[in-house]
């Protein structure tokens, strides 16, 4: 290949992943003032990214579109301002609001790039920030779980329910976590999660999930929960929050409404609040956020955020990639690996 093409994953329209993926040569692109390219290592496949190709996400792709959202790479060329040229060859966290990341070669704006410890692999660099930044944001930022408490999830074999397992682990909160298959909540078990209740949106009575998690928490009702799951899950989860609770709504996967009476939150003062990481970490200044990288730094190292991996595949292997990103049967996260220069 010419010096001057690289390789990016793309689609031309929105669709299932594993069909509208291809990998093109392009040319490598050029980084404008307060901009930096940087050579990409890996990239994460994350719900969003496949939400993103379906067109289902909240940011809609203009085509053809390089999905990917996060990652790590080396920065390569500055475009001149002082950020850009202190990061100038160090290995960064990506984070793109625009998507990006699945190529070779991105371009951001210097303010999206994170230098990473060395002591980190680039598979834990590559899933640095989103999924770990968002477990200890919800628990110990906005809502404070206290030691003891129970904290329900959904959704909670993901791989960003692992790690809230684990942090409930490491600071003391107990995580009664909710999976579709009874192959995740074996492992959830293993894993250290105090109870785990299995409901299959398509074939189990949701009622009967709101009365297992009331005798699971007793009576008084569920005081914390996070749902990525929306539909009769979270619909489920919000009937049996008790007074004064707080549900942190975060993600659709089953990509169907929440549905439940006002009386439900009126009756007993509890609240659902949408979270976005992207929209919290906007209101942090950098006081914050160096804290932040500094606590996730410590708590991958030490294996409470950090990702299992499942596997890593070339931009070629793109659509073999995104299928195993989706089935239920691969366990961990799928990367993308780019090759090494
Ligand atoms: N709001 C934010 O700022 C933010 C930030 C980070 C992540 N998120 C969200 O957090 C969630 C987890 O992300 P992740 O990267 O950890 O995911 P992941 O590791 O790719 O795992 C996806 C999980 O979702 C489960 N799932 C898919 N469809 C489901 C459904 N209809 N009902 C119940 N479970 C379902 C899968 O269960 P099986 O194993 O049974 O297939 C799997 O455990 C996603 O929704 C993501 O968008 C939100």
């Amino acid at each position: 290949m010419a010096n001057n093409l690289m390789d990016v994953v793309q689609f031309d329209q929105p669709g299932i992943p594993a069909d509208v993926l291809s990998c093109v040569s392009q040319p490598i692109p050029h980084p404008g003032h307060g901009e930096v390219r940087v050579r990409m290592l890996a990239a994460p496949i994350n719900p969003s990214d496949l939400m993103f190709i379906r067109g289902r996400y909240t940011l809609q792709a203009v085509c053809p579109a390089i999905p990917g959202f996060e990652g790590v790479g080396i920065v390569e060329q500055s475009g001149g301002d002082l950020r850009g040229r202190l990061f100038q060859g160090r290995r960064v966290v990506v984070l793109s609001r625009t998507g990006g990341t699945w190529a070779e070669h991105t371009v951001v704006p210097s303010s999206q790039v994170i230098p990473v410890s060395r002591h980190l692999s680039d598979e834990q660099a590559a899933t640095f920030f989103v999924n770990p930044a968002t477990a200890w944001v919800m628990t110990q930022e906005v809502l404070q779980v206290p030691e003891g408490q129970w904290l329900v999830q959904t959704a909670a074999g993901s791989a960003l329910g692992r790690m809230i397992v684990r942090l409930g682990q490491r600071v003391g909160f107990r995580t009664l976590c909710v999976v579709r298959r009874e192959e995740s909540a074996e492992q959830l078990k293993a894993l250290g999660a105090d109870c785990v209740v299995v409901f299959n949106e398509t074939t189990d009575d949701p009622e009967k999930l709101t009365q297992t998690l009331l005798q699971i928490v007793g009576e008084s009702g569920v005081g914390y929960a996070v749902d990525a799951v929306g539909g009769s899950t979270g619909s489920a989860v919000i009937r049996s929050l008790g007074r004064g609770a707080r549900m942190l709504a975060f993600g659709t996967l089953s990509g169907k409404p929440l549905q439940f009476s006002p009386r439900t939150l009126m009756t007993v003062g509890s609240t659902v609040e949408g979270f976005w990481l992207g929209n919290f970490l906007a209101g942090k200044g950098l006081l914050f956020r160096l804290g932040l990288v500094r606590r996730l730094t410590s708590l991958i190292q030490s294996g409470v955020l950090n990702s299992e991996i499942a596997g890593m595949w070339q931009p070629h292997q793109a659509a073999t990639a995104v299928r195993a990103a989706e089935d239920s049967s691969v366990n961990g996260k799928c990367l993308l690996r780019f090759k090494e220069q």
